[in-house]
């Protein structure tokens, strides 16, 4: 058993054990839904005192699990999520991983509606002065097609226009807090996906599943995309893929999908295990300098022949700009 201890500042990569771990890997903790042990992790890392990481989908699952080892490291959290109270348990989990009387910033978004993005963003820029890592986690797979507010499919607009618009809007402060990375959350599932451009919004035909590997090619593409954007900026952008992770992930589409879930379980790998890459990604020397690729298991990999395609990457990004349009012309009319 390892007891927490604050790390201290250095420069060179650290071997530290995180949180109060049982079985090496596996803090007491449970994940709020599945009851799966969450935290602690021993990897390679940088000590981040004082860096500030903004993490969505950060109330359960992958992104709790990292937030409370980035916490536990000495960075400064900032997380998102939709719900006030599971936000709220979030983020004493992630201060008492801290250990050090940390503070937690708190902010209440529905990452699928782009007005709750917009408004995000805003509070983030007037409450976060400086911002070193944002990481566009949160996600999720739906069972049935269902429209936004703002008319997208639902899962297109959660996990790809949501880290889309808030990575433009954050795209400024994270400059000027250079150097910073955006790291986001992809999957191995985008792997024979394709983007379905003349059906965004999968009228023709919706499979839940299909659905959700084509956002995850999205995040990919994204990814490619941000980080030529972003040459000679200082700003890094990586996606990764966490493999099978015990989480919440696709407990919401019924009985069925859910005992399917439990199924998967004993060969899933716990949260902590899930945000291994993720933390790494967010704190290591090691991808100072790196842009614009796809990890699993802190190792670069290919992503599927679509995901390096740059002309599929640039057309995606100039259709999600105008999928993003209405709703920043509704804001620019409001103020
Ligand atoms: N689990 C896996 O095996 C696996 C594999 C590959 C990739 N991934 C990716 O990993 C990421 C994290 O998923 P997870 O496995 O940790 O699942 P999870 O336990 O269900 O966590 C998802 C997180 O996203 C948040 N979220 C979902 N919809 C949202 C919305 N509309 N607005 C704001 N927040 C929202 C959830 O908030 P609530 O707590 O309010 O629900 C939760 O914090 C996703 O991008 C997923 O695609 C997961």
């Amino acid at each position: 058993m390892h007891v927490f201890a604050r790390v201290p500042k250095a420069a060179a990569p650290l071997k530290v054990p995180i949180g109060v771990c049982v079985l090496d890997d596996e803090w007491l903790g449970p994940d709020h839904r599945t009851g799966h042990p969450s935290v602690a992790i021993a990897l390679d890392c940088c000590a981040v005192n004082d860096k500030q990481i903004l993490i969505t989908g950060a109330t359960n699952g992958i992104g709790l699990a990292a937030a409370e080892a980035l916490a536990a490291l000495g960075a400064n959290l900032a997380i998102v999520g939709r719900n006030k109270t599971r936000t709220r348990i979030a983020s004493a989990r992630i201060r008492a991983a801290a250990g050090r009387g940390a503070t937690v910033a708190t902010f209440i978004a529905d990452l699928s509606s782009q007005a709750s993005v917009r408004r995000l963003a805003a509070e983030v820029l007037a409450r976060c002065p400086k911002l070193d890592v944002l990481v566009n986690n949160a996600g999720a797979m739906y069972g049935t097609p269902q429209l936004t507010e703002d008319g997208i499919e639902l899962t297109w607009a959660v996990n790809h226009l949501a880290p889309f618009l808030l990575s433009k809007l954050l795209l400024q402060r994270l400059k000027e807090s250079a150097p910073a990375r955006i790291i986001t959350t992809a999957s191995q599932a985008h792997q024979g996906a394709h983007i379905q451009f003349d059906d965004l919004n999968a009228e023709r035909s919706f499979r839940g599943f299909g659905r959700y590997c084509e956002t995850k090619l999205a995040n990919i593409l994204f990814t490619t995309e941000l980080a030529r954007r972003l040459e000679g900026t200082e700003v890094t952008a990586n996606c990764f893929h966490p493999r099978l992770v015990a989480t919440g992930f696709n407990r919401n589409n019924g009985l069925l999908m859910d005992l399917g879930m439990t199924i998967l379980r004993p060969m899933s790998r716990s949260p902590a295990k899930g945000a291994k890459t993720l933390v790494w990604l967010a704190t290591s020397p090691d991808v100072a300098n790196v842009s614009g690729v796809y990890f699993f298991d802190q190792e670069q990999r290919p992503p599927s022949p679509e995901a390096q395609d740059t002309e599929t990457a640039r057309r995606l990004w100039e259709i999600s700009e105008r999928q993003c349009a209405v709703s920043g012309r509704s804001a620019k009319a409001r103020s």
